[in-house]
C-alpha cells in the first residue's frame, strides 16, 4: 500500500510533538490508518534546530506555500499559526491543489473557516482542525460526529491552557500573574503573542469554532464579547475563594429562537461545580445536547503532546478516507448568523 505523505507547515511546539508521535507509535499510526504515515517535507524557520528528530533526508521549503504547492505531498499540515498570511495563502495553496489540511489554527478558523470549508468541499478534500481546539480533548469529533444526532442549545468551557494555568496558580501558590505567565510560556502553553491568550481572544477564536459546529451557522468572531483575565487580581481570587468560588475564563454560546449569543469572559463557578475542578492546564468543555443531555468532556488543553495528539486523529482519519464536512453539514448549508439581541444589563 502507498504510504500517506505529509507536508508540515511549523516545527514549533506543536509540530514538533507531531514528530514524536510519529516516531514513537509508528507501527500503531500505520495500522490505524490502514498504510505507512510518512512526512516527506517540511518548511520551518531554522533549519539548523535540533528538534531531536533527524529531518535530513525530508524536503525543506522556506516558504510554507511552496510546500502547500509540492506534488510530494498529500495532506498539507499547517501548524505555524496566524489569522492571515502565510498560513491563510498556504492553505488555500493546498485546497485549490485537491490536498487534504489539516490545521490547528484557530485564528484561522475563526476568521475565514466558513470559507476555507467551502473550498475543501469544492475539492472533495477535508479540511480536519481537531488540535485547533482544546488541545488533546477530542471535542470537534464528539461534536461533529458523537452529537450528529442531537440539536445543542448550549456549549461552554475552559478553553485555554495557560489562563486556566495562571489561574490556578495563582490561586493555589500565591504567585503573581507575570511570574505564572512566563512559566507557561516557558512550557509552551501560550500563543507567539500571549495578549491572544490572556486576553480572552484565543478562547473567542475557539468558541467561534464550537459555535459553528455545534449549532450549524457561519463562523462568526466578531459577534462574540470579549472580556480576558488581566484586570484578575490575587486579592479577587482569595475573595471568590472565601465565598466559595473559583475564576474561571469561560467561552459561552447559547442558541435560542431570538438567535445566538455568544461570550467571553472571567465567571465565578462555585467549587464542586462541573469545571471547576478543571485546573491547570487542563481545559473542559461541557455541551448540552437535546437528546443526550449534559456532555463534560476534560483534558489537557495545550502544550506539544497533548495538541499533537489531535493532529494525529486527524491523520489517522483522511488515511482512512474518513472525512466530513468541516463544520458537520456543508458550507454552503451553514445558515447565516443570528445574534440574539442583547440583554440590558449584566455588569461581568
Ligand atoms: N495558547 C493556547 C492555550 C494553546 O493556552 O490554550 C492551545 O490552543
Amino acid at each position: 500500500t502507498q504510504a500517506l505523505r505529509l507536508g508540515i507547515a511549523g516545527l514549533g511546539t506543536v509540530g514538533g510533538g507531531v514528530l514524536d508521535i510519529l516516531a514513537r507509535h509508528e507501527g500503531l499510526v500505520a495500522a490505524r490508518a490502514g498504510r505507512p504515515v510518512e512526512v516527506v517535507a517540511v518548511s520551518a524557520r531554522s533549519k539548523g534546530k535540533d528538534r531531536g528528530h533527524d529531518l535530513s533526508k525530508l524536503a525543506w521549503h522556506d516558504d510554507p506555500v511552496k510546500l502547500a504547492a509540492d506534488p510530494a505531498v498529500d495532506v498539507f499540515i499547517e501548524l505555524m499559526g496566524g489569522e492571515g498570511d502565510p498560513a491563510k495563502a498556504a492553505v488555500e495553496t493546498a485546497l485549490k491543489a485537491g490536498k487534504h489540511v489539516i490545521t490547528a489554527n484557530k485564528a484561522l478558523l475563526a476568521h475565514h473557516g466558513s470559507a476555507l470549508a467551502r473550498l475543501a468541499e469544492e475539492k472533495g478534500v477535508a479540511l480536519n482542525f481537531e488540535a485547533s481546539v482544546a488541545g488533546g480533548i477530542p471535542i470537534i469529533k464528539t461534536i461533529r460526529e458523537g452529537l450528529a444526532g442531537n440539536r445543542v442549545g448550549k456549549l461552554f468551557g475552559i478553553m485555554n491552557g495557560t489562563c486556566n494555568y495562571i489561574l490556578t496558580k495563582m490561586a493555589n501558590e500565591g504567585r503573581s500573574f507575570a511570574d505564572v505567565l512566563k512559566e507557561a510560556q516557558q512550557l509552551g502553553y501560550a500563543e507567539a503573542d500571549p495578549t491572544f491568550d490572556v486576553g480572552g481572544f484565543d478562547t473567542a477564536h475557539k468558541l467561534a469554532v464550537l459555535t459553528s459546529l455545534a449549532f450549524g451557522v457561519q463562523v462568526n468572531l466578531k459577534a462574540i464579547d470579549i472580556e480576558g483575565i488581566e484586570q484578575i487580581t490575587l486579592d479577587d481570587i482569595r475573595q471568590a475563594g472565601e465565598m466559595g468560588y473559583k475564576i474561571k475564563l469561560l467561552g459561552v454560546a447559547v442558541a435560542s429562537e431570538q438567535g445566538i449569543e455568544q461570550r467571553v469572559h472571567p465567571t465565578l463557578i462555585p467549587k464542586g461545580s462541573p469545571a471547576a475542578d478543571t485546573d491547570g492546564v487542563f481545559n473542559a468543555v461541557v455541551v448540552k445536547g437535546d437528546f443526550v443531555g449534559d456532555l463534560m468532556l476534560e483534558g489537557r488543553g495545550a502544550g506539544a503532546h497533548p495538541t499533537a495528539s489531535a493532529v494525529l486523529s486527524d491523520i489517522v482519519d483522511i488515511a482512512r478516507g474518513n472525512f466530513r464536512p468541516a463544520f458537520g453539514i456543508p458550507a454552503k448549508e451553514l445558515r447565516p448568523y443570528k445574534a440574539a439581541p442583547q440583554k440590558a444589563h449584566e455588569g461581568g
